[in-house]
Protein backbone atom coordinates (compact mmCIF):
# COMPACT_ATOMS: atom_id res chain seq x y z
CA UNK A 1 0.00 0.00 0.00
CA UNK A 2 1.26 3.68 -0.91
CA UNK A 3 2.01 5.59 2.09
CA UNK A 4 -0.42 8.48 1.77
CA UNK A 5 0.25 11.75 4.08
CA UNK A 6 -2.21 12.58 7.00
CA UNK A 7 -4.92 14.36 5.89
CA UNK A 8 -7.93 15.39 7.66
CA UNK A 9 -11.60 16.35 5.89
CA UNK A 10 -15.28 16.73 7.17
CA UNK A 11 -18.19 18.74 6.27
CA UNK A 12 -21.28 20.01 7.69
CA UNK A 13 -24.74 20.78 5.50
CA UNK A 14 -25.60 24.78 6.01
CA UNK A 15 -29.18 23.62 6.31
CA UNK A 16 -30.03 25.47 9.53
CA UNK A 17 -30.55 24.88 13.03
CA UNK A 18 -26.46 23.28 13.93
CA UNK A 19 -26.71 21.77 17.01
CA UNK A 20 -25.26 19.68 20.08
CA UNK A 21 -25.57 16.47 18.03
CA UNK A 22 -23.37 18.65 15.27
CA UNK A 23 -21.35 20.17 18.00
CA UNK A 24 -20.25 17.18 19.83
CA UNK A 25 -19.93 14.68 17.04
CA UNK A 26 -18.38 16.51 14.68
CA UNK A 27 -17.18 20.28 14.94
CA UNK A 28 -15.38 19.85 18.42
CA UNK A 29 -13.75 16.97 17.20
CA UNK A 30 -12.97 18.94 14.40
CA UNK A 31 -11.14 21.29 16.35
CA UNK A 32 -9.12 18.62 18.72
CA UNK A 33 -8.00 17.04 14.71
CA UNK A 34 -5.95 20.81 14.46
CA UNK A 35 -3.73 19.44 17.23
CA UNK A 36 -2.26 16.76 15.18
CA UNK A 37 0.30 17.23 12.55
CA UNK A 38 -1.67 17.18 9.78
CA UNK A 39 -3.73 19.49 7.28
CA UNK A 40 -7.50 19.78 8.22
CA UNK A 41 -9.86 21.02 5.81
CA UNK A 42 -13.21 22.03 6.88
CA UNK A 43 -16.01 22.29 4.11
CA UNK A 44 -19.93 24.01 4.29
CA UNK A 45 -21.21 21.29 2.34
CA UNK A 46 -23.55 24.02 0.20
CA UNK A 47 -23.92 21.52 -2.81
CA UNK A 48 -24.99 18.87 -0.48
CA UNK A 49 -27.50 21.24 1.15
CA UNK A 50 -29.82 21.71 -2.32
CA UNK A 51 -30.09 18.27 -2.60
CA UNK A 52 -33.58 19.37 -1.00
CA UNK A 53 -35.01 23.11 -1.60
CA UNK A 54 -33.36 25.36 -0.18
CA UNK A 55 -34.71 29.48 0.34
CA UNK A 56 -31.31 30.84 -1.46
CA UNK A 57 -31.40 34.08 0.76
CA UNK A 58 -31.81 31.48 3.35
CA UNK A 59 -29.06 29.60 2.12
CA UNK A 60 -26.44 32.59 2.14
CA UNK A 61 -27.05 33.12 5.58
CA UNK A 62 -26.79 29.60 6.69
CA UNK A 63 -23.40 29.43 4.96
CA UNK A 64 -21.81 32.10 6.82
CA UNK A 65 -23.58 30.68 10.03
CA UNK A 66 -21.83 27.33 9.66
CA UNK A 67 -18.50 29.31 8.77
CA UNK A 68 -18.84 31.41 11.79
CA UNK A 69 -19.57 28.29 13.76
CA UNK A 70 -16.68 26.65 12.60
CA UNK A 71 -14.36 29.78 13.75
CA UNK A 72 -16.12 30.18 17.01
CA UNK A 73 -15.51 26.49 17.79
CA UNK A 74 -12.19 26.98 17.46
CA UNK A 75 -11.08 25.91 14.44
CA UNK A 76 -8.27 28.84 13.73
CA UNK A 77 -8.41 29.35 9.34
CA UNK A 78 -5.11 29.87 8.91
CA UNK A 79 -3.92 26.23 10.16
CA UNK A 80 -7.08 24.76 8.90
CA UNK A 81 -8.33 25.51 5.15
CA UNK A 82 -12.27 26.29 6.00
CA UNK A 83 -14.18 26.77 2.47
CA UNK A 84 -17.54 26.41 0.91
CA UNK A 85 -18.15 23.21 -1.56
CA UNK A 86 -19.31 25.55 -4.56
CA UNK A 87 -16.72 27.44 -4.71
CA UNK A 88 -14.27 24.67 -5.60
CA UNK A 89 -15.47 23.02 -9.00
CA UNK A 90 -13.57 20.30 -8.79
CA UNK A 91 -15.90 18.11 -6.14
CA UNK A 92 -18.48 17.94 -8.67
CA UNK A 93 -16.30 17.54 -11.64
CA UNK A 94 -14.88 14.52 -9.31
CA UNK A 95 -18.11 13.62 -8.74
CA UNK A 96 -19.14 12.66 -12.11
CA UNK A 97 -16.18 10.86 -12.66
CA UNK A 98 -17.41 8.48 -9.60
CA UNK A 99 -20.76 8.25 -10.59
CA UNK A 100 -19.22 6.84 -13.57
CA UNK A 101 -17.52 4.22 -10.78
CA UNK A 102 -19.94 3.76 -8.15
CA UNK A 103 -22.77 0.78 -8.56
CA UNK A 104 -26.75 1.76 -8.31
CA UNK A 105 -27.01 -1.34 -6.25
CA UNK A 106 -24.67 0.28 -3.68
CA UNK A 107 -26.43 3.27 -3.84
CA UNK A 108 -29.88 1.52 -3.00
CA UNK A 109 -28.42 0.15 0.27
CA UNK A 110 -28.07 3.70 1.31
CA UNK A 111 -30.66 4.40 4.35
CA UNK A 112 -29.99 7.62 4.76
CA UNK A 113 -31.54 8.24 1.17
CA UNK A 114 -34.33 5.82 2.25
CA UNK A 115 -35.33 7.82 5.24
CA UNK A 116 -35.06 11.41 3.73
CA UNK A 117 -36.77 10.91 0.67
CA UNK A 118 -39.83 8.63 2.71
CA UNK A 119 -42.49 7.18 0.93
CA UNK A 120 -42.48 9.78 -2.06
CA UNK A 121 -39.81 8.39 -3.48
CA UNK A 122 -40.46 9.08 -7.15
CA UNK A 123 -40.42 12.50 -6.08
CA UNK A 124 -37.17 13.00 -4.76
CA UNK A 125 -34.05 15.02 -6.36
CA UNK A 126 -31.33 13.04 -7.59
CA UNK A 127 -29.10 14.86 -6.46
CA UNK A 128 -29.94 13.54 -2.95
CA UNK A 129 -29.84 9.87 -4.41
CA UNK A 130 -26.32 10.83 -5.83
CA UNK A 131 -25.13 12.21 -1.87
CA UNK A 132 -23.15 9.92 -0.91
CA UNK A 133 -20.98 10.03 -4.53
CA UNK A 134 -20.61 13.60 -4.06
CA UNK A 135 -19.23 12.81 -0.75
CA UNK A 136 -16.62 10.45 -1.65
CA UNK A 137 -15.46 13.10 -4.11
CA UNK A 138 -15.02 15.72 -1.04
CA UNK A 139 -13.09 13.57 0.54
CA UNK A 140 -11.04 11.97 -2.40
CA UNK A 141 -10.56 15.46 -4.20
CA UNK A 142 -7.65 16.05 -1.25
CA UNK A 143 -6.88 11.71 -0.94
CA UNK A 144 -8.26 12.58 2.62
CA UNK A 145 -6.84 9.72 4.93
CA UNK A 146 -9.07 10.68 7.92
CA UNK A 147 -13.10 11.71 8.46
CA UNK A 148 -13.92 12.66 11.38
CA UNK A 149 -18.09 12.27 11.64
CA UNK A 150 -21.10 11.23 13.85
CA UNK A 151 -22.30 7.74 13.50
CA UNK A 152 -24.98 8.82 11.31
CA UNK A 153 -22.59 8.86 8.35
CA UNK A 154 -20.83 5.40 8.51
CA UNK A 155 -22.50 3.57 5.72
CA UNK A 156 -21.53 6.85 3.57
CA UNK A 157 -17.79 6.34 4.59
CA UNK A 158 -17.91 2.54 3.84
CA UNK A 159 -19.24 4.16 0.27
CA UNK A 160 -16.13 6.21 -0.07
CA UNK A 161 -14.12 3.34 0.56
CA UNK A 162 -15.77 1.24 -1.76
CA UNK A 163 -15.40 4.08 -4.74
CA UNK A 164 -11.86 4.38 -3.96
CA UNK A 165 -11.04 0.56 -3.87
CA UNK A 166 -12.35 0.11 -7.24
CA UNK A 167 -11.23 2.62 -9.05
CA UNK A 168 -7.73 1.69 -7.61
CA UNK A 169 -9.07 -1.68 -9.12
CA UNK A 170 -10.46 -0.17 -11.96
CA UNK A 171 -7.39 1.92 -12.99
CA UNK A 172 -4.88 -0.60 -11.64
CA UNK A 173 -2.56 -0.59 -15.09
CA UNK A 174 -2.88 3.17 -15.65
CA UNK A 175 -2.20 4.18 -11.79
CA UNK A 176 0.84 1.69 -11.82
CA UNK A 177 2.09 3.58 -15.19
CA UNK A 178 1.72 6.96 -13.99
CA UNK A 179 3.77 6.19 -11.17
CA UNK A 180 1.62 6.00 -8.01
CA UNK A 181 2.43 2.72 -5.95
CA UNK A 182 0.19 0.83 -4.53
CA UNK A 183 -3.08 2.69 -5.55
CA UNK A 184 -4.10 6.34 -6.26
CA UNK A 185 -6.33 6.86 -3.38
CA UNK A 186 -6.34 6.12 0.05
CA UNK A 187 -9.16 3.61 2.01
CA UNK A 188 -10.37 6.30 4.43
CA UNK A 189 -10.44 6.10 7.85
CA UNK A 190 -13.79 6.86 9.17
CA UNK A 191 -13.04 8.70 12.86
CA UNK A 192 -16.07 8.11 14.57
CA UNK A 193 -16.45 7.62 18.35
CA UNK A 194 -16.60 9.01 21.66
CA UNK A 195 -19.40 9.19 23.92
CA UNK A 196 -21.15 11.25 21.50
CA UNK A 197 -20.88 10.13 18.29
CA UNK A 198 -24.58 9.64 18.48
CA UNK A 199 -26.38 12.25 20.29
CA UNK A 200 -30.15 11.60 20.61
CA UNK A 201 -32.86 13.61 21.11
CA UNK A 202 -33.89 15.47 24.34
CA UNK A 203 -37.80 14.49 24.02
CA UNK A 204 -37.28 10.84 22.83
CA UNK A 205 -34.11 9.26 23.61
CA UNK A 206 -34.67 6.53 21.05
CA UNK A 207 -34.54 9.22 18.04
CA UNK A 208 -31.28 11.22 16.81
CA UNK A 209 -31.03 14.75 17.48
CA UNK A 210 -31.87 16.37 14.34
CA UNK A 211 -32.00 19.67 12.58
CA UNK A 212 -35.57 18.50 10.88
CA UNK A 213 -36.82 17.71 14.15
CA UNK A 214 -40.13 19.79 14.44
CA UNK A 215 -39.94 20.36 17.97
CA UNK A 216 -37.35 22.71 19.06
CA UNK A 217 -36.97 21.29 22.45
CA UNK A 218 -35.59 17.90 21.01
CA UNK A 219 -32.23 19.77 20.33
CA UNK A 220 -30.06 22.47 21.65
CA UNK A 221 -28.99 24.56 19.07
CA UNK A 222 -25.62 26.54 18.75
CA UNK A 223 -27.21 29.80 18.93
CA UNK A 224 -29.17 29.19 21.65
CA UNK A 225 -29.21 31.37 24.68
CA UNK A 226 -28.18 30.26 28.39
CA UNK A 227 -31.76 30.63 29.40
CA UNK A 228 -33.24 28.65 26.25
CA UNK A 229 -30.09 25.67 26.95
CA UNK A 230 -30.92 25.57 30.88
CA UNK A 231 -34.72 25.43 30.17
CA UNK A 232 -34.70 22.48 27.31
CA UNK A 233 -32.21 20.67 29.65
CA UNK A 234 -35.11 20.73 32.46
CA UNK A 235 -37.31 19.67 30.11
CA UNK A 236 -35.93 17.20 28.94
CA UNK A 237 -37.37 13.77 29.17
CA UNK A 238 -35.97 11.12 31.66
CA UNK A 239 -37.42 8.06 33.96
CA UNK A 240 -38.02 8.26 37.63
CA UNK A 241 -35.24 6.31 38.47
CA UNK A 242 -31.69 7.82 40.10
CA UNK A 243 -28.55 7.43 38.12
CA UNK A 244 -26.80 3.77 38.02
CA UNK A 245 -23.06 4.16 39.58
CA UNK A 246 -22.17 1.60 36.39
CA UNK A 247 -22.55 1.51 32.85
CA UNK A 248 -24.82 -1.68 32.35
CA UNK A 249 -27.48 0.39 34.57
CA UNK A 250 -27.60 2.20 31.61
CA UNK A 251 -29.13 -0.81 29.46
CA UNK A 252 -33.00 -0.12 27.99
CA UNK A 253 -32.87 3.89 29.21
CA UNK A 254 -32.45 5.77 26.86
CA UNK A 255 -32.93 9.01 27.79
CA UNK A 256 -30.32 9.04 30.72
CA UNK A 257 -27.40 7.22 29.01
CA UNK A 258 -28.57 10.18 26.32
CA UNK A 259 -27.94 12.68 29.40
CA UNK A 260 -24.85 11.08 30.59
CA UNK A 261 -23.02 10.69 27.52
CA UNK A 262 -23.89 14.51 26.26
CA UNK A 263 -22.29 15.08 29.93
CA UNK A 264 -19.26 13.08 29.05
CA UNK A 265 -18.81 14.68 26.30
CA UNK A 266 -18.90 18.04 27.32
CA UNK A 267 -16.87 17.48 30.07
CA UNK A 268 -14.46 15.44 28.13
CA UNK A 269 -14.56 12.41 30.34
CA UNK A 270 -16.08 8.96 30.22
CA UNK A 271 -19.78 7.92 30.83
CA UNK A 272 -17.81 5.85 33.61
CA UNK A 273 -16.43 8.34 35.13
CA UNK A 274 -19.16 10.74 34.77
CA UNK A 275 -21.55 7.70 36.91
CA UNK A 276 -18.95 6.81 39.20
CA UNK A 277 -20.09 10.94 40.50
CA UNK A 278 -23.44 11.25 39.79
CA UNK A 279 -24.97 7.24 40.70
CA UNK A 280 -27.84 7.02 43.11
CA UNK A 281 -28.44 10.66 42.05
CA UNK A 282 -31.61 11.79 40.94
CA UNK A 283 -32.37 14.03 37.66
CA UNK A 284 -33.09 16.73 40.07
CA UNK A 285 -29.47 16.94 40.66
CA UNK A 286 -27.78 15.65 37.75
CA UNK A 287 -30.18 17.94 35.12
CA UNK A 288 -28.80 21.37 36.97
CA UNK A 289 -25.19 19.62 37.10
CA UNK A 290 -25.69 19.44 33.29
CA UNK A 291 -27.25 22.72 32.49
CA UNK A 292 -24.58 24.16 33.79
CA UNK A 293 -21.80 22.52 31.77
CA UNK A 294 -23.76 22.78 28.51
CA UNK A 295 -23.73 27.04 29.33
CA UNK A 296 -20.69 27.15 30.58
CA UNK A 297 -19.23 25.41 27.09
CA UNK A 298 -21.94 26.42 24.60
CA UNK A 299 -23.00 30.02 25.73
CA UNK A 300 -19.13 31.33 24.83
CA UNK A 301 -19.53 29.65 21.50
CA UNK A 302 -23.23 31.57 20.76
CA UNK A 303 -21.77 34.74 21.60
CA UNK A 304 -18.92 34.80 19.65
CA UNK A 305 -20.85 32.90 16.58
CA UNK A 306 -23.20 37.03 16.94
CA UNK A 307 -20.13 38.74 17.10
CA UNK A 308 -18.96 36.60 13.49
CA UNK A 309 -21.55 37.30 12.08
CA UNK A 310 -21.94 40.82 12.22
CA UNK A 311 -19.27 40.93 10.12
CA UNK A 312 -20.42 39.20 7.04
CA UNK A 313 -17.16 40.54 4.99
CA UNK A 314 -14.52 38.80 7.37
CA UNK A 315 -16.08 35.30 7.10
CA UNK A 316 -16.59 35.42 3.12
CA UNK A 317 -12.31 36.59 3.51
CA UNK A 318 -11.71 33.23 5.03
CA UNK A 319 -14.25 31.22 3.08
CA UNK A 320 -11.71 32.77 -0.57
CA UNK A 321 -8.85 32.66 0.83
CA UNK A 322 -9.67 28.55 2.17
CA UNK A 323 -11.22 28.18 -1.54
CA UNK A 324 -8.06 28.74 -3.09
CA UNK A 325 -6.02 26.87 -0.76
CA UNK A 326 -8.25 24.07 -1.23
CA UNK A 327 -8.30 24.37 -5.12
CA UNK A 328 -4.72 23.69 -5.59
CA UNK A 329 -4.86 20.47 -4.05
CA UNK A 330 -8.00 19.62 -5.72
CA UNK A 331 -6.68 20.22 -9.04
CA UNK A 332 -3.49 18.56 -8.73
CA UNK A 333 -5.50 15.10 -7.86
CA UNK A 334 -7.98 15.71 -10.78
CA UNK A 335 -5.04 16.56 -12.77
CA UNK A 336 -4.03 12.62 -12.10
CA UNK A 337 -7.61 11.50 -11.82
CA UNK A 338 -7.99 12.81 -15.72
CA UNK A 339 -4.58 11.25 -16.85
CA UNK A 340 -5.27 8.15 -15.47
CA UNK A 341 -8.88 7.70 -17.01
CA UNK A 342 -7.75 8.52 -20.51
CA UNK A 343 -8.60 11.99 -20.91
CA UNK A 344 -6.66 14.86 -23.16
CA UNK A 345 -5.87 17.30 -20.17
CA UNK A 346 -5.47 20.94 -20.90
CA UNK A 347 -1.65 21.47 -20.47
CA UNK A 348 -0.94 24.51 -18.09
CA UNK A 349 1.83 26.70 -19.50
P1 LIG B 1 -24.60 17.04 8.58
O1 LIG B 1 -24.55 18.47 8.20
O2 LIG B 1 -25.91 16.35 8.61
O3 LIG B 1 -23.96 16.83 10.00
C1 LIG B 1 -22.68 17.37 10.29
C2 LIG B 1 -21.93 16.44 11.23
O4 LIG B 1 -22.68 16.31 12.45
C3 LIG B 1 -22.83 14.93 12.77
N1 LIG B 1 -24.11 14.74 13.47
C4 LIG B 1 -24.23 14.16 14.66
N2 LIG B 1 -23.32 13.62 15.50
C5 LIG B 1 -23.77 13.10 16.67
N3 LIG B 1 -25.08 13.11 17.03
C6 LIG B 1 -26.04 13.62 16.22
N4 LIG B 1 -27.31 13.64 16.59
C7 LIG B 1 -25.61 14.19 14.97
N5 LIG B 1 -26.28 14.78 13.94
C8 LIG B 1 -25.34 15.11 13.04
C9 LIG B 1 -22.82 14.23 11.42
O5 LIG B 1 -22.48 12.86 11.56
C10 LIG B 1 -21.77 15.02 10.68
O6 LIG B 1 -20.47 14.56 11.00
N6 LIG B 1 -23.11 14.11 4.86
C11 LIG B 1 -22.58 15.00 5.90
C12 LIG B 1 -21.84 16.19 5.34
C13 LIG B 1 -20.72 15.87 4.42
C14 LIG B 1 -19.49 15.25 4.79
C15 LIG B 1 -18.72 15.17 3.60
C16 LIG B 1 -18.97 14.78 5.99
C17 LIG B 1 -20.66 16.10 3.09
N7 LIG B 1 -19.47 15.71 2.59
C18 LIG B 1 -17.44 14.61 3.59
C19 LIG B 1 -17.68 14.21 5.98
C20 LIG B 1 -16.95 14.14 4.78
C21 LIG B 1 -23.78 15.46 6.71
O7 LIG B 1 -24.89 15.19 6.40
O8 LIG B 1 -23.53 16.25 7.71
Amino acid sequence: MAAFKELVFSGVQPTGNLHLGNYLGAIRRFVEMQARDAQCLYCVVDLHAITVWQDPDALRGQIREVTAAFLAAGIDPKRSIVFNQSQVPQHAELAWIFNCVARLGWLNRMTQFKEKAGKDRENASIGLYDYPVLMAADILAYRATHVPVGEDQKQHLELTRDIAQKFNTDFAAAIAAQGHEGGFFPITEPLIGGPAARVMSLRDGTKKMSKSDPSDNSRINLTDDADAIAQKIRRAKTDPEPLPSELPGLKERPEADNLVGIYAALAGRSREDVLREFGGAQFSTFKPALADLAVSSLAPIAAEMRRLSADPGHIEAVLADGAERAEAIAQETLDAVKDIVGFVRRRRA
